[in-house]
């Protein structure tokens, strides 16, 4: 595991990127995070894109997770959060994007679905945030280290740190999601954690300075894979 620490996001956004860019080639195939902590990642990808130095014309992609319970094109959908942030700027092909269909009629089958595509997908960076509880995609804690493709009842700090997207009202947050599962994540060729701000320092320390693997902690198990690059501002270091 490499541990990087810089003093801004800005700073640590632009050195994800680097070592993004030294793993893939023109047509890998991409595991990608929402929420904050990609942000700034997403935006260095766009300003490569656009400065002629990297086409998304043969990536694919995979999106960790969705939220049940709100439309495809809710503006916080993390189907609309990709298009926004990063799709509709880069020259990826929409048919080459996969993100969970939470929305489906049947549900049951659209996670099967998304299981079959995973399983031949082939995943060659997977870029991570962390929640502040230590879940990974949303796996929250208690999970199986040994779970696929599944739905999840978030946890209440989950439904709180994400209010923050819903005009901070918990009552707008979806109660569930459709979430890639540890095996999934684990089958990365390498993956890439950012974590940004003091609520996540606790989730880093044990991912990156204890010993524990544990699935109270799902980022734990992380300590097993083989290539893993922990990328964090001064106020999630631990230290
Ligand atoms: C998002 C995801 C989550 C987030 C985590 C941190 O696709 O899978 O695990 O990465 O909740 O969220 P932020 O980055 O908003 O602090």
């Amino acid at each position: 595991m490499k541990y990087l620490v810089f003093d801004s996001k800005q700073e640590a956004s632009k050195e994800a990127y680097k070592i993004l860019k030294s793993l893939i080639i023109e047509n890998s195939t991409l595991g990608l995070a929402t929420g904050g902590s990609p942000t700034g990642l997403y935006a260095e990808i766009i300003a490569d894109h656009k400065a002629g130095n990297f086409s998304y014309k043969n990536v694919r992609s995979y999106n960790l997770d969705e939220y049940v319970g709100i439309s495809y094109d809710h503006p916080e959908s993390y189907h609309k959060f990709m298009e926004t942030n990063l799709f509709d700027h880069i020259d990826i092909e929409k048919e080459n994007t996969h993100v969970p269909d939470a929305s489906a009629e049947d549900l049951e089958d659209a996670l099967k679905s998304y299981q079959e595509a995973l399983n031949d997908a082939n995943i060659d960076v997977q870029l991570l945030g962390v929640g502040s509880n230590g879940h990974i995609g949303f796996n929250e804690p208690g999970t199986s280290f040994d779970t696929g493709v599944h739905i999840v009842d978030l946890k209440q700090e989950t439904i709180e740190a994400n209010s923050r997207f819903f005009n901070n009202d918990i009552n707008l947050v979806p109660k569930q999601a459709v979430t890639m599962g540890i095996k999934d994540i684990m089958k990365a060729k390498h993956i890439i954690l950012l974590a940004f701000g003091k609520a996540k320092q606790d989730a880093i320390r044990s991912l990156v300075a204890d010993e524990e693997i544990t699935e109270n902690i799902p980022c734990t198990i992380l300590k097993n894979h083989p290539s893993v690059y922990v990328i964090v501002d001064k106020e999630a270091d631990f230290k």
